[in-house]
């Protein structure tokens, strides 16, 4: 795919199947996320990898995380939460671990990880895959953190679900950038 098509016309797809990417294609879209612009170079960037069983254990994490901190959760309600990581067949978790730096705050560290989910996207993208990219009340939350054996400065930024694609890529409304960009020349 061009380069600059793909970066204009990347979408997200909810409805992912089999197949996943290999491990060549996977150690690049790896080695693409780690291009993402990184203050001081702290590398705060971390990604768990999800697949086969360990969606079963996700979807534990998960289960247990409901159970004790929703009080009176409905079984309807626990049951959407424990079947959440099946959505798709591989689940890439956005972690930031957070550094000390006098000049470089959580914040930068953290969309930093945020930049490194949209060059996932987009390699996915050209690779004839797709992902989207979810948080919920599963991310930024340091319970389900520590129950995935994270440490205290590990965040969780959101989840990408990853796969094959089973519907057509949605329709683009065009974007006037003009809404958007002010010109001081
Ligand atoms: C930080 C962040 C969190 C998101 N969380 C969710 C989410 O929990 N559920 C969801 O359906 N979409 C979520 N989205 C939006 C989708 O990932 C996606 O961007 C959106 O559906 C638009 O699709 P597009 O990427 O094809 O434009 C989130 C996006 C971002 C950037």
């Amino acid at each position: 795919m061009e380069a600059l098509e793909n970066l204009i016309n990347r979408t997200s797809s909810r409805f992912l199947s089999e197949p996943v990417p290999d491990q060549n294609e996977l150690e690049k879209i790896y080695q693409i996320a780690l291009r993402a612009p990184d203050h001081a170079g702290l590398k705060p960037t971390r990604f768990i990898q999800i697949s086969g069983e360990g969606l079963d254990r996700l979807s534990s994490v998960f289960e247990e995380y409901a159970k004790k901190n929703i009080k009176d959760i409905s079984d309807e309600k626990l049951e959407k939460y424990k079947s959440a990581p099946f959505r798709a067949p591989m689940i890439i978790v956005l972690v930031s671990q957070i550094k000390e730096h006098k000049s470089v705050p959580e914040i930068e560290q953290i969309i930093s990880t945020g930049t490194s989910a949209h060059g996932i996207l987009l390699a996915l993208n050209a690779m004839n895959y797709s992902g989207i990219w979810r948080t919920g009340i599963f991310a930024f939350n340091q319970k389900v953190a520590e129950l995935m054996g994270l440490k205290e400065n590990e965040k969780i930024i959101g989840y990408l679900y990853v796969g094959t694609p089973t519907n057509s890529p949605k329709e683009l409304d065009p974007v006037d950038t003009a809404d958007y960009v002010t010109n001081w020349a």
